[in-house]
């Protein structure tokens, strides 16, 4: 992707078709709603691809181009991230030094919960994220994180995404005004432009979906981290959802955060709650 929009021609063009799609999802509600976002983007969704089946668009680019989704299904006979699966899976069971393991920081033994989060913390009064709770897990027991952005991070989540596939996300937001706030701020955050090419998440990820990038056919933003964490062939492995977004930001010539940023953890909460209802599927494989 690095050379996806180095083209200016790719970049104004996008630019082009960005301008002229007047009405977004977000234009709507004034007084916080989250539900109420929720029907409209799934309706944004539906309509604007009709042919595509709500559970489907948690495939991605393949959910949006025939010949892409025929490939993948050949693809998907051999996973590409089976690997990455089983060594998250051995890496779950396996003891810490201290005897204790992911199973005892997790509800559920950490079995089927991928679905859960992000949750909003009334304690610590934020998002806690998955990756996160991961790392908090090993630190709570002497371990030392993992990075966010390599190999055992996406080994760990894709086992624990693998043992929830097909539930539906289920993202709750308490009643307490800093979850709506979070939210508020994961939806701004979506929604702002940033980067030298002045990009928001949206411009690329609602107004765009479908449309190719260079080679690259944009995923739209319902479902977008249901697959997560992904095998990229682009990559040559395994990518986090803190992969992801910060290689997002960077192809807009913009400065990623610090994985786990409060922003990142708010966007990550607002894209999730806005997929609720549609079945967990990661891990997952692109092009
Ligand atoms: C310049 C366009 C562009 C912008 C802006 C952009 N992305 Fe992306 N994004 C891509 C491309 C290209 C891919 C890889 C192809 C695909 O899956 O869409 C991608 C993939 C993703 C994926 C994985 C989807 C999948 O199914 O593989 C997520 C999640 C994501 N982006 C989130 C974000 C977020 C959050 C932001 C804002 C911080 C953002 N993106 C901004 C272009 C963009």
């Amino acid at each position: 992707m690095r050379s996806a929009i180095h083209s200016a021609s790719a970049a104004v063009a996008l630019a082009a078709a960005v301008a002229i799609t007047a009405v977004t999802p977000a234009a709507a509600a004034e007084t916080p709603d989250p539900a109420a976002d929720a029907r409209a983007f799934q309706k944004f969704f539906t309509e604007k691809f009709p042919k595509v089946k709500l559970q489907d668009f948690v495939n991605g680019p393949y959910s949006m181009n025939a010949d892409m989704h025929r490939q993948w299904e050949e693809k998907e006979q051999f996973p590409p991230y089976d690997f990455s699966l089983e060594a998250g899976k051995e890496m779950f069971a396996k003891p810490f030094k201290n005897g204790k393991s992911y199973a005892d920081c997790f509800p559920n033994q950490g079995i089927g919960i991928r679905q859960n989060y992000p949750y909003f913390d009334e304690k610590e009064g934020k998002v806690v994220t998955l990756e996160l709770a991961l790392n908090r897990c090993r630190e709570g027991n002497g371990e030392a994180p993992f990075s966010y952005l390599k190999d055992e991070m996406a080994a760990l989540t894709a086992y624990m995404a693998f043992t929830s596939r097909g539930k539906p996300f289920d993202i709750k937001i308490p009643n307490d005004p800093r979850a709506l706030e979070a939210y508020e701020n994961g939806k701004r955050y979506f929604y702002t432009r940033r980067g030298q090419l002045n990009f928001s998440c949206a411009s690329c990820h609602v107004q765009n979906p479908g449309e190719r990038i260079r080679a690259e056919v944009l995923a739209p933003a319902l479902g977008i981290l249901n697959a997560m964490p992904i095998y990229r062939s682009e990559w040559g492995g395994m990518g986090t959802i803190s992969r992801r977004f910060t290689t997002c930001n960077s192809q807009i010539r913009g400065v990623p955060l610090e994985p786990q940023a409060d922003e990142y953890r708010d966007v990550e909460y607002y894209l999730s709650y806005l997929s609720n209802g549609l079945p967990i599927s990661g891990p997952g494989a692109r092009p």
